[in-house]
């Protein structure tokens, strides 16, 4: 089972308990993070870690650490478990206090909690591609925030699941906004359009990342709200997140997209990603 951080300290996991009071268990009051390790590397850790924080700020916890700090303690754990390959869960809640929806006194600590979990990369599913439903989004409108509340993306991802499918590409109307726990990308004559980062969608650390390689590769991309009737006429579908990396989506609702594998710009932008982390976390053996 390995160690796991519980508010600054590295315990055994088995030891890592909530307390019925707990504000996250209760109410998900809270905000996480998931960052990937490869090659016993942290990808893009001070991206996740400013994310944290901002989430934390933005619902009115204060972090009892800096980002340097639970940059420090996730490395020492990372090592104490070995991690070669995987993932870093961290979240942090506003604290044990009784029972009431009015924000405990702010004497109450944050319980903070990181784990570790090996997890090999989707490489099937990269070649490949996957396959998605859709679904209307039902969530609140500060999908920004990356809070502990996900029973609506948990019910998108389990209609999906009950498809066999591997996504849920959610809609608010006509606009497509982003995954059940990814961001969506559509190709359309060489370009690559996703939903800009505003109130509905999480501002995905991958999405920027990918936004990066094509600013820095002359792929042209804009971000704008997309249509389920764009999405339709894709030439390629993508989705991405720090697991997924750059997926390609090849059928959905049933529908087989344009070809049906996956397409060269999606392509492409596996291979620029693939040497993104590499020059961050040394050479992918696969
Ligand atoms: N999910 N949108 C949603 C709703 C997400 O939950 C995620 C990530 C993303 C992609 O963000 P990023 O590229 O920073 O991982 C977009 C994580 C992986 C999860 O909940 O497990």
């Amino acid at each position: 089972m390995g160690f796991a951080l519980l508010n600054g300290e590295i315990i055994e996991r088995s030891e890592a308990k909530v307390d019925v009071e707990d504000r996250g268990y209760q109410f998900g009051d809270g905000v996480y993070e998931v960052i990937r390790v490869y090659n016993g590397k942290l990808f893009t850790a001070a991206e996740h870690l400013k994310r944290f924080s901002k989430s934390a700020e933005s619902i009115g916890i204060s972090l009892q650490f800096s980002s340097k700090q639970l940059l420090e303690m996730v490395e020492e754990l990372l090592k104490k478990n070995n991690l070669e390959t995987g993932n870093i869960y961290m979240q942090v809640t506003r604290g044990i206090a009784p029972r009431n929806h009015v924000f405990p006194a702010s004497n109450v600590t944050p319980t903070l909690v990181a784990y570790t979990i090996k997890s090999s990369r989707p490489i099937d599913n990269l070649k490949s591609g996957v396959k998605a439903i859709l679904t209307e989004d039902i969530r609140w409108l500060r999908c920004d925030i990356k809070s502990l509340n996900l029973l609506g993306n948990l019910l998108a991802k389990q209609k999906a699941s009950e498809k066999g499918c591997f996504e849920a590409i959610q809609h608010r109307g006509q606009d497509v906004t982003e995954g059940s726990s990814s961001n969506i990308f559509i190709v359309k004559d060489g370009t690559v359009i996703t939903h800009e980062s505003n109130n509905l969608i999480l501002k995905g650390i991958t999405k920027d990342v990918i936004l990066d390689l094509c600013r820095k590769n002359n792929i042209p991309v804009i971000e704008r709200t997309f249509s389920l009737t764009e999405l339709d006429d894709a030439d390629e579908v993508f989705l991405s997140s720090t697991t997924a990396e750059v997926m390609p989506v090849i059928e959905i609702n049933g529908k087989i997209m344009k070809a049906g594998v996956p397409g060269k710009v999606t392509r492409k932008l596996q291979d620029l990603f693939q040497k993104e982390i590499e020059k961050q976390c040394g050479v992918l053996v696969s």
